[in-house]
């Protein structure tokens, strides 16, 4: 019998195709989510990608980290939040988010009448065009999930996957300590066993990661390589959005900012991705049974 990952891993975009015959504007932002600023730098690689779309971006800042919570929180989180975008509206919805993407993405996106992306399986199709000795870094949650090794497994068995939970480095990062001289140290105690197992490819398997990139290029060697799997996703979107004849042609299209926590806190520390200080939007989602940060 397959596994989850393992179906995951034979869809093509892990996605689906557009199920009823409603017709969905092409001009819609696409919503694209995440914990917090993880996703934005996803949300970069899209802009880039894809400059006529319009964006909504959702960072859940009053339960960041999702990496440490259990399958059924997450689930639960993503579910309010694919809800409070589908309202919005959005024409798609991009789960900048491994955590999510590993433990939520097969159980919601029936749930919802919109195609919806995630980013494991491009992050594994990019990895194994890289090399065939693979670490991969990540949440505690998506490594124990084990979906990136089943996906590249599955693309290539003959790889060899290494995968290092990381459970500091979403609260480093969105205090805004990348440049804090501890951060060097917490990030080469994760690293060291993949530079001793000599990888030839690490992949950014938690989205909030490439921001870190200043320090985690700094201490590996470089005969490694890096993979972000957010340029292979925005591939994906791109071939999903034209696949469903949902491509805009917007000559100024707009991003907006909501965030569950202050918006003043995420706006301080998405600064240095967006290389603007947003406009950014509480948002609430209703009915969780979940228990915020503040
Ligand atoms: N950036 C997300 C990911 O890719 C979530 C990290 C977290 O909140 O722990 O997994």
């Amino acid at each position: 019998m397959q596994s989850r990952c393992d179906r995951k891993a034979n869809s093509i975009f892990e996605t689906r195709l557009q199920p009823s015959s409603r017709r969905i504007p092409q001009d819609l932002p696409i919503g694209v989510f995440d914990s917090g600023v993880g996703g934005l730098t996803v949300l970069r690689e899209l802009q880039r990608q894809l400059p006529h779309e319009s964006f909504l971006y959702f960072g859940d800042t009053a339960h960041v980290p999702y990496g440490t919570r259990s399958q059924d929180e997450i689930q639960e989180l993503v579910r309010q939040i694919l809800t409070w975008l589908v309202g919005q509206p959005i024409k798609m919805a991009i789960m900048a988010c491994n955590t999510s993407s590993a433990l939520a993405l097969d159980a919601v996106r029936n749930e919802f009448d919109i195609p919806i992306l995630g980013v494991i399986l491009p992050g594994a199709r990019a990895a194994v065009r890289s090399g065939c000795k693979i670490g991969v870094i990540a949440t505690p949650a998506t490594v124990a999930s084990n979906c990136y090794k089943r996906a590249i497994s599955e693309i290539k068995p003959e790889v060899e996957v290494f995968q290092v939970a990381c459970p500091e480095f979403v609260p480093l990062i969105e205090a805004n300590q990348i440049l804090h001289p501890q951060t060097r140290s917490i990030v080469w105690k994760r690293l060291q066993p993949l530079v001793e197992a000599e990888i030839d490819t690490l992949v950014y398997g938690c989205t909030h990661y490439p921001h870190l990139a200043p320090v985690i290029e700094q201490l590996l060697p470089q005969s490694v390589t890096l993979v972000n799997p957010a340029v292979q996703m925005a591939a994906a979107a791109a071939q999903e959005l034209e696949l469903l004849n949902l491509k805009s042609n917007q000559t100024a299209p707009e991003t907006s900012f909501f965030v569950s926590g202050k918006p003043e806190q995420f706006a301080h520390s998405s600064q240095h991705c967006l290389g603007f200080v947003p406009a950014v939007v509480a948002a609430q989602l209703q009915g969780l049974k979940i228990r915020t940060q503040f």
